[in-house]
Protein backbone atom coordinates (compact mmCIF):
# COMPACT_ATOMS: atom_id res chain seq x y z
CA UNK A 1 0.00 0.00 0.00
CA UNK A 2 3.13 2.38 -0.02
CA UNK A 3 2.68 2.47 -3.48
CA UNK A 4 -0.68 3.31 -3.43
CA UNK A 5 -0.07 6.43 -1.12
CA UNK A 6 2.77 7.39 -3.00
CA UNK A 7 0.99 7.17 -6.06
CA UNK A 8 -2.23 8.86 -4.81
CA UNK A 9 -0.06 11.41 -3.54
CA UNK A 10 1.48 12.42 -6.49
CA UNK A 11 -1.59 12.45 -8.26
CA UNK A 12 -3.13 14.84 -5.91
CA UNK A 13 -0.05 17.28 -6.48
CA UNK A 14 0.01 17.72 -10.00
CA UNK A 15 -4.11 17.07 -10.29
CA UNK A 16 -3.74 14.42 -12.35
CA UNK A 17 -6.39 11.91 -12.22
CA UNK A 18 -7.80 9.42 -15.42
CA UNK A 19 -5.23 8.42 -18.54
CA UNK A 20 -5.60 5.76 -20.99
CA UNK A 21 -5.07 2.26 -22.09
CA UNK A 22 -4.93 -0.19 -25.38
CA UNK A 23 -8.35 -1.97 -25.71
CA UNK A 24 -8.31 -3.81 -29.23
CA UNK A 25 -7.25 -5.96 -29.52
CA UNK A 26 -8.11 -7.07 -26.21
CA UNK A 27 -5.04 -5.93 -23.68
CA UNK A 28 -4.01 -7.78 -20.81
CA UNK A 29 -5.46 -4.75 -19.07
CA UNK A 30 -8.38 -5.53 -20.49
CA UNK A 31 -8.14 -8.75 -19.08
CA UNK A 32 -7.81 -7.66 -15.50
CA UNK A 33 -10.50 -5.13 -15.46
CA UNK A 34 -12.52 -8.74 -16.81
CA UNK A 35 -11.23 -10.83 -14.11
CA UNK A 36 -11.96 -7.99 -11.29
CA UNK A 37 -8.68 -7.48 -10.62
CA UNK A 38 -8.08 -4.19 -11.73
CA UNK A 39 -9.94 -1.45 -11.07
CA UNK A 40 -8.84 1.56 -12.87
CA UNK A 41 -6.76 -0.01 -15.99
CA UNK A 42 -6.85 3.47 -17.48
CA UNK A 43 -3.87 3.87 -14.27
CA UNK A 44 -1.16 1.88 -15.30
CA UNK A 45 1.55 4.67 -15.52
CA UNK A 46 5.23 4.89 -15.82
CA UNK A 47 6.08 8.00 -13.58
CA UNK A 48 7.76 10.49 -12.96
CA UNK A 49 9.87 10.66 -16.25
CA UNK A 50 10.69 12.99 -18.48
CA UNK A 51 8.66 12.57 -21.55
CA UNK A 52 9.35 14.98 -23.58
CA UNK A 53 11.53 15.97 -25.67
CA UNK A 54 13.62 13.24 -25.58
CA UNK A 55 10.81 10.46 -26.33
CA UNK A 56 12.61 7.36 -25.37
CA UNK A 57 15.18 8.87 -22.75
CA UNK A 58 13.00 7.28 -19.90
CA UNK A 59 13.82 3.46 -18.58
CA UNK A 60 10.80 1.53 -18.46
CA UNK A 61 11.62 0.31 -15.41
CA UNK A 62 9.20 -1.96 -13.72
CA UNK A 63 6.55 -0.94 -16.11
CA UNK A 64 8.15 -2.92 -18.67
CA UNK A 65 5.87 -2.75 -22.77
CA UNK A 66 3.19 -3.99 -20.73
CA UNK A 67 2.53 -1.79 -17.91
CA UNK A 68 2.75 -1.93 -14.08
CA UNK A 69 -0.27 -0.56 -12.35
CA UNK A 70 0.60 0.65 -9.17
CA UNK A 71 -3.11 1.02 -8.37
CA UNK A 72 -3.50 -2.24 -7.68
CA UNK A 73 0.05 -3.36 -7.76
CA UNK A 74 -0.56 -5.96 -10.76
CA UNK A 75 2.43 -6.39 -12.94
CA UNK A 76 1.45 -7.10 -16.92
CA UNK A 77 4.90 -8.31 -17.90
CA UNK A 78 3.99 -11.00 -15.86
CA UNK A 79 1.87 -14.00 -17.49
CA UNK A 80 -1.13 -15.33 -15.19
CA UNK A 81 -4.14 -17.18 -15.31
CA UNK A 82 -6.67 -14.32 -16.22
CA UNK A 83 -4.47 -13.13 -19.31
CA UNK A 84 -0.95 -13.75 -20.97
CA UNK A 85 -1.25 -17.18 -21.73
CA UNK A 86 -2.95 -17.47 -25.24
CA UNK A 87 -3.11 -14.88 -28.19
CA UNK A 88 -6.28 -13.04 -27.84
CA UNK A 89 -6.09 -12.80 -31.95
CA UNK A 90 -4.40 -13.80 -35.18
CA UNK A 91 -3.45 -11.28 -37.83
CA UNK A 92 -2.14 -12.14 -41.47
CA UNK A 93 1.13 -10.94 -41.90
CA UNK A 94 0.75 -7.56 -44.28
CA UNK A 95 -2.76 -7.24 -42.58
CA UNK A 96 -4.13 -3.86 -41.97
CA UNK A 97 -5.98 -3.96 -38.85
CA UNK A 98 -7.89 -1.31 -36.29
CA UNK A 99 -6.74 -1.17 -33.32
CA UNK A 100 -8.28 0.91 -29.94
CA UNK A 101 -7.58 2.62 -27.01
CA UNK A 102 -9.71 4.36 -24.42
CA UNK A 103 -8.28 7.69 -22.53
CA UNK A 104 -10.53 8.55 -20.24
CA UNK A 105 -12.59 11.86 -20.02
CA UNK A 106 -10.90 13.67 -17.49
CA UNK A 107 -6.55 13.14 -18.21
CA UNK A 108 -5.60 13.03 -21.43
CA UNK A 109 -2.48 15.06 -21.12
CA UNK A 110 -1.57 15.60 -24.85
CA UNK A 111 1.70 13.74 -26.68
CA UNK A 112 2.01 11.32 -28.97
CA UNK A 113 1.35 7.15 -29.19
CA UNK A 114 2.69 4.89 -30.93
CA UNK A 115 1.84 1.12 -31.50
CA UNK A 116 4.84 -1.09 -31.53
CA UNK A 117 5.57 -5.04 -32.29
CA UNK A 118 9.25 -6.43 -31.11
CA UNK A 119 10.52 -9.03 -33.60
CA UNK A 120 12.85 -10.93 -31.25
CA UNK A 121 10.95 -13.81 -30.35
CA UNK A 122 13.60 -14.81 -27.40
CA UNK A 123 13.41 -10.85 -25.63
CA UNK A 124 9.42 -11.40 -25.95
CA UNK A 125 9.07 -14.68 -24.66
CA UNK A 126 10.20 -13.17 -21.26
CA UNK A 127 7.48 -11.65 -21.05
CA UNK A 128 5.11 -14.97 -22.35
CA UNK A 129 6.47 -17.44 -19.31
CA UNK A 130 3.52 -18.55 -17.49
CA UNK A 131 4.09 -17.20 -13.75
CA UNK A 132 7.51 -15.62 -14.40
CA UNK A 133 7.84 -12.10 -13.84
CA UNK A 134 10.50 -10.83 -15.90
CA UNK A 135 13.44 -8.83 -14.66
CA UNK A 136 13.96 -5.13 -14.98
CA UNK A 137 16.47 -5.72 -17.66
CA UNK A 138 14.71 -8.43 -19.36
CA UNK A 139 11.81 -6.08 -19.66
CA UNK A 140 14.22 -2.96 -20.57
CA UNK A 141 15.66 -4.88 -23.48
CA UNK A 142 12.37 -5.94 -24.65
CA UNK A 143 10.96 -2.37 -24.56
CA UNK A 144 14.64 -1.30 -26.76
CA UNK A 145 13.14 -4.11 -29.09
CA UNK A 146 9.49 -2.71 -29.11
CA UNK A 147 10.48 0.83 -29.75
CA UNK A 148 12.69 -0.57 -32.79
CA UNK A 149 9.73 -2.02 -33.48
CA UNK A 150 7.56 0.93 -34.19
CA UNK A 151 4.49 0.49 -36.59
CA UNK A 152 4.46 3.75 -38.48
CA UNK A 153 1.30 5.22 -39.10
CA UNK A 154 2.38 6.53 -42.42
CA UNK A 155 2.76 2.97 -43.99
CA UNK A 156 -1.42 2.90 -43.96
CA UNK A 157 -2.23 5.14 -46.47
CA UNK A 158 -4.99 8.10 -45.86
CA UNK A 159 -4.19 7.47 -42.58
CA UNK A 160 -4.40 10.49 -40.26
CA UNK A 161 -1.15 10.68 -38.27
CA UNK A 162 -0.95 13.47 -36.51
CA UNK A 163 -0.16 12.22 -33.30
CA UNK A 164 2.12 9.58 -33.99
CA UNK A 165 5.94 9.63 -33.58
CA UNK A 166 6.22 9.63 -37.75
CA UNK A 167 3.67 12.79 -37.77
CA UNK A 168 4.91 16.20 -39.58
CA UNK A 169 6.97 18.33 -37.70
CA UNK A 170 4.29 21.24 -36.62
CA UNK A 171 1.34 18.60 -36.68
CA UNK A 172 -0.13 18.64 -33.11
CA UNK A 173 1.31 15.53 -31.81
CA UNK A 174 4.24 18.74 -30.68
CA UNK A 175 1.76 20.51 -29.04
CA UNK A 176 -0.67 19.61 -26.50
CA UNK A 177 -3.72 20.26 -27.77
CA UNK A 178 -4.77 17.16 -29.22
CA UNK A 179 -7.50 15.57 -28.36
CA UNK A 180 -9.00 19.22 -28.48
CA UNK A 181 -8.89 18.42 -24.28
CA UNK A 182 -8.98 21.71 -22.12
CA UNK A 183 -9.16 19.82 -19.15
CA UNK A 184 -6.34 21.66 -17.18
CA UNK A 185 -6.11 24.35 -18.74
CA UNK A 186 -9.00 26.23 -18.73
CA UNK A 187 -10.68 27.65 -22.37
CA UNK A 188 -14.33 26.95 -22.67
CA UNK A 189 -13.70 23.32 -23.63
CA UNK A 190 -13.61 21.83 -19.80
CA UNK A 191 -13.34 18.11 -21.03
CA UNK A 192 -11.80 15.62 -23.71
CA UNK A 193 -13.62 15.01 -27.04
CA UNK A 194 -10.72 12.47 -28.22
CA UNK A 195 -9.35 12.54 -31.30
CA UNK A 196 -12.26 10.67 -33.37
CA UNK A 197 -15.02 13.07 -31.97
CA UNK A 198 -15.98 9.38 -30.09
CA UNK A 199 -18.84 9.69 -27.75
CA UNK A 200 -17.86 9.41 -24.23
CA UNK A 201 -18.38 6.28 -22.64
CA UNK A 202 -17.34 4.31 -26.06
CA UNK A 203 -14.79 2.57 -23.88
CA UNK A 204 -14.71 1.79 -20.02
CA UNK A 205 -12.30 3.73 -17.90
CA UNK A 206 -13.40 3.91 -14.05
CA UNK A 207 -13.07 7.41 -13.17
CA UNK A 208 -14.82 10.05 -16.03
CA UNK A 209 -15.92 7.39 -18.54
CA UNK A 210 -13.52 7.22 -21.75
CA UNK A 211 -13.52 7.84 -25.39
CA UNK A 212 -12.23 5.51 -28.13
CA UNK A 213 -9.14 6.38 -30.13
CA UNK A 214 -9.15 4.71 -33.31
CA UNK A 215 -5.94 3.69 -35.55
CA UNK A 216 -4.70 1.37 -38.07
CA UNK A 217 -1.82 -0.15 -38.19
CA UNK A 218 0.04 -2.78 -41.16
CA UNK A 219 1.17 -6.15 -39.40
CA UNK A 220 5.10 -6.81 -39.80
CA UNK A 221 5.69 -9.91 -41.83
CA UNK A 222 7.02 -12.23 -39.05
CA UNK A 223 5.38 -15.71 -37.84
CA UNK A 224 4.99 -16.43 -34.52
CA UNK A 225 2.28 -18.09 -32.63
CA UNK A 226 2.27 -15.67 -29.62
CA UNK A 227 3.70 -12.72 -29.38
CA UNK A 228 2.78 -8.74 -28.42
CA UNK A 229 1.35 -5.76 -29.53
CA UNK A 230 2.56 -3.15 -27.82
CA UNK A 231 1.00 0.60 -27.05
CA UNK A 232 3.36 2.98 -25.69
CA UNK A 233 1.68 6.82 -25.27
CA UNK A 234 4.08 9.59 -24.00
CA UNK A 235 2.36 12.36 -22.28
CA UNK A 236 2.91 15.48 -22.73
CA UNK A 237 1.21 17.46 -19.90
CA UNK A 238 2.30 15.26 -17.15
CA UNK A 239 6.01 13.31 -17.07
CA UNK A 240 4.22 9.87 -17.34
CA UNK A 241 4.04 7.19 -20.25
CA UNK A 242 1.68 4.85 -20.45
CA UNK A 243 2.28 0.78 -21.73
CA UNK A 244 -0.27 -1.66 -22.55
CA UNK A 245 0.15 -4.85 -24.28
CA UNK A 246 -2.05 -7.41 -26.14
CA UNK A 247 -1.05 -11.21 -26.63
CA UNK A 248 -1.31 -11.67 -30.56
CA UNK A 249 -0.41 -14.53 -32.86
CA UNK A 250 1.00 -13.62 -36.29
CA UNK A 251 0.80 -16.02 -39.34
CA UNK A 252 3.32 -14.97 -41.66
CA UNK A 253 6.86 -15.90 -43.23
CA UNK A 254 9.49 -13.08 -42.24
CA UNK A 255 11.43 -12.48 -39.81
CA UNK A 256 14.76 -14.63 -38.95
CA UNK A 257 14.81 -13.82 -36.07
CA UNK A 258 11.20 -14.53 -34.87
CA UNK A 259 10.19 -18.03 -34.08
CA UNK A 260 7.00 -19.60 -33.39
CA UNK A 261 6.28 -20.35 -29.65
CA UNK A 262 5.90 -23.69 -29.61
CA UNK A 263 5.21 -25.94 -26.42
CA UNK A 264 7.91 -28.00 -25.17
CA UNK A 265 7.83 -31.61 -26.44
CA UNK A 266 5.54 -30.68 -29.78
CA UNK A 267 7.06 -30.91 -33.07
CA UNK A 268 4.37 -31.14 -34.89
CA UNK A 269 2.63 -27.71 -34.32
CA UNK A 270 5.28 -25.76 -36.35
CA UNK A 271 2.49 -24.65 -39.06
CA UNK A 272 -0.32 -24.15 -36.59
CA UNK A 273 -0.29 -20.66 -35.72
CA UNK A 274 -2.53 -19.48 -32.91
CA UNK A 275 -3.28 -22.10 -31.72
CA UNK A 276 -0.11 -22.35 -28.97
CA UNK A 277 -0.19 -22.69 -25.83
CA UNK A 278 2.71 -22.41 -23.70
CA UNK A 279 4.01 -24.82 -21.88
CA UNK A 280 3.17 -24.73 -18.18
CA UNK A 281 6.39 -27.38 -17.60
CA UNK A 282 8.64 -24.01 -18.62
CA UNK A 283 7.44 -22.31 -15.43
CA UNK A 284 9.49 -23.27 -12.31
CA UNK A 285 6.46 -21.25 -9.76
CA UNK A 286 4.58 -23.67 -7.33
CA UNK A 287 0.98 -22.85 -8.08
CA UNK A 288 -0.49 -21.70 -5.10
CA UNK A 289 -3.18 -23.52 -3.03
CA UNK A 290 -4.37 -20.47 -0.68
CA UNK A 291 -4.16 -17.23 -1.75
CA UNK A 292 -4.21 -14.16 0.73
CA UNK A 293 -6.87 -11.81 -0.51
CA UNK A 294 -6.64 -8.35 0.17
CA UNK A 295 -10.19 -6.19 -0.14
CA UNK A 296 -9.59 -2.56 -0.19
CA UNK A 297 -12.57 0.03 -0.54
CA UNK A 298 -12.16 3.57 -0.83
CA UNK A 299 -15.16 5.51 1.16
CA UNK A 300 -15.52 8.19 3.25
CA UNK A 301 -16.80 7.03 6.63
CA UNK A 302 -17.70 9.42 10.06
CA UNK A 303 -16.70 8.47 13.36
CA UNK A 304 -18.67 5.11 14.64
CA UNK A 305 -18.74 3.98 11.22
CA UNK A 306 -17.01 0.61 10.50
CA UNK A 307 -16.96 -0.83 6.86
CA UNK A 308 -17.08 -4.86 6.88
CA UNK A 309 -17.06 -7.20 3.71
CA UNK A 310 -19.63 -10.18 3.67
CA UNK A 311 -20.51 -12.50 0.60
CA UNK A 312 -21.38 -15.79 -0.48
CA UNK A 313 -18.61 -17.82 1.43
CA UNK A 314 -18.40 -18.87 5.11
CA UNK A 315 -15.19 -17.26 5.42
CA UNK A 316 -17.22 -14.00 4.35
CA UNK A 317 -19.62 -14.62 6.35
CA UNK A 318 -22.61 -16.76 3.99
CA UNK A 319 -24.20 -13.27 3.89
CA UNK A 320 -24.96 -13.23 7.23
CA UNK A 321 -24.26 -9.23 8.51
CA UNK A 322 -23.17 -10.32 11.84
CA UNK A 323 -20.45 -12.30 10.59
CA UNK A 324 -19.00 -10.05 8.51
CA UNK A 325 -15.50 -9.50 8.26
CA UNK A 326 -14.42 -5.81 9.35
CA UNK A 327 -11.90 -4.13 7.54
CA UNK A 328 -9.56 -1.48 9.11
CA UNK A 329 -9.08 1.79 8.93
CA UNK A 330 -5.07 2.33 9.78
CA UNK A 331 -4.65 3.88 5.89
CA UNK A 332 -7.43 6.03 6.13
CA UNK A 333 -6.72 9.17 5.08
CA UNK A 334 -9.06 12.58 3.94
CA UNK A 335 -7.33 12.18 0.49
CA UNK A 336 -7.28 8.50 0.76
CA UNK A 337 -10.13 7.17 2.83
CA UNK A 338 -9.15 3.62 2.43
CA UNK A 339 -10.79 0.46 4.22
CA UNK A 340 -8.44 -2.54 3.86
CA UNK A 341 -8.85 -6.45 5.06
CA UNK A 342 -6.95 -9.36 4.09
CA UNK A 343 -8.60 -13.02 3.19
CA UNK A 344 -7.11 -16.02 3.27
CA UNK A 345 -9.29 -18.09 0.68
CA UNK A 346 -8.30 -21.11 -1.52
CA UNK A 347 -6.97 -20.86 -5.22
CA UNK A 348 -9.74 -20.72 -7.63
CA UNK A 349 -12.71 -20.05 -5.19
CA UNK A 350 -15.28 -18.06 -6.89
CA UNK A 351 -17.60 -16.04 -4.74
CA UNK A 352 -19.99 -12.96 -4.31
CA UNK A 353 -19.60 -10.32 -1.90
CA UNK A 354 -20.65 -6.72 -1.05
CA UNK A 355 -19.25 -4.09 1.52
CA UNK A 356 -21.41 -2.87 4.17
CA UNK A 357 -21.44 0.30 5.99
CA UNK A 358 -22.06 -0.78 9.94
CA UNK A 359 -23.26 2.14 12.48
CA UNK A 360 -22.31 2.17 16.32
CA UNK A 361 -25.87 1.47 16.67
CA UNK A 362 -25.75 -1.71 14.50
CA UNK A 363 -27.38 -0.31 11.77
CA UNK A 364 -26.06 -1.64 8.57
CA UNK A 365 -25.74 0.14 4.78
CA UNK A 366 -25.03 -2.23 2.16
CA UNK A 367 -23.57 -0.95 -1.40
CA UNK A 368 -26.25 -0.70 -4.19
CA UNK A 369 -26.86 -3.59 -6.80
CA UNK A 370 -25.60 -5.79 -8.10
CA UNK A 371 -23.07 -8.22 -6.01
CA UNK A 372 -19.70 -7.86 -6.67
CA UNK A 373 -18.00 -11.25 -7.79
CA UNK A 374 -14.59 -12.65 -7.64
CA UNK A 375 -12.59 -15.76 -8.70
CA UNK A 376 -9.49 -16.34 -6.31
CA UNK A 377 -6.60 -16.71 -9.04
CA UNK A 378 -4.99 -19.99 -9.16
CA UNK A 379 -1.40 -18.78 -10.03
CA UNK A 380 1.86 -18.47 -8.49
CA UNK A 381 1.02 -15.57 -6.93
CA UNK A 382 0.03 -15.98 -2.99
CA UNK A 383 -1.29 -12.56 -3.15
CA UNK A 384 -3.72 -10.49 -4.54
CA UNK A 385 -5.57 -6.91 -3.95
CA UNK A 386 -9.16 -6.46 -4.92
CA UNK A 387 -9.44 -2.73 -4.92
CA UNK A 388 -13.23 -1.20 -4.98
CA UNK A 389 -14.88 2.29 -4.45
CA UNK A 390 -18.13 2.48 -2.25
CA UNK A 391 -21.26 2.64 -4.59
C1 LIG B 1 -1.71 -17.79 -43.17
O1 LIG B 1 -1.30 -17.07 -44.30
C2 LIG B 1 -1.37 -17.83 -45.49
C3 LIG B 1 -0.73 -17.02 -46.58
O2 LIG B 1 -1.29 -15.73 -46.65
C4 LIG B 1 -2.83 -18.18 -45.78
O3 LIG B 1 -2.92 -18.95 -46.94
C5 LIG B 1 -3.37 -18.96 -44.60
O4 LIG B 1 -4.75 -19.18 -44.78
C6 LIG B 1 -3.16 -18.18 -43.31
N1 LIG B 1 -3.55 -19.00 -42.17
C7 LIG B 1 -4.39 -18.56 -41.25
C8 LIG B 1 -4.63 -19.50 -40.10
O5 LIG B 1 -4.96 -17.49 -41.32
C1 LIG C 1 -26.91 -10.82 -4.16
O1 LIG C 1 -26.77 -12.03 -3.46
C2 LIG C 1 -27.83 -12.29 -2.55
C3 LIG C 1 -27.51 -13.56 -1.78
O2 LIG C 1 -27.30 -14.63 -2.67
C4 LIG C 1 -29.13 -12.44 -3.32
O3 LIG C 1 -30.20 -12.63 -2.41
C5 LIG C 1 -29.36 -11.16 -4.11
O4 LIG C 1 -30.50 -11.31 -4.90
C6 LIG C 1 -28.16 -10.85 -4.98
N1 LIG C 1 -28.37 -9.57 -5.64
C7 LIG C 1 -28.39 -9.44 -6.95
C8 LIG C 1 -28.66 -8.08 -7.46
O5 LIG C 1 -28.20 -10.39 -7.71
Amino acid sequence: MKTLSALTALSLATFVHGHGYLITPQSRTSLGVKANLDSCPECTILEPVAAWPDLTAAAVGRSGPCGYNARVSIDYNQPTANWGNSPVVTYNAGDIVEVQWCVDNNGDHGGMFSYRICEDQALVDKLLTPGYLPTNAEKQAAEDCFQAGTLDCTDVSGQSCGYNPDCSPGQSCYRNDWFTCNGFSAGDQTKCKGVDNAPLNSCYTSIAGGYTVTKRVKIPNINSAHTLLSLRWNSFQTGQVYLTCADIAINGSGGSQSSSVQPTGTSTAATSVGTSTTSPTSTTCAIASSVDVTFNEVVTTIYGQTIKVVGSISELGSWSTSSAIALSASKYTNANPLWSTTVTLAAGTTFQYKFINVQSSGAVNWESDPNRSFTVPKTCEKSVTVSNTWR
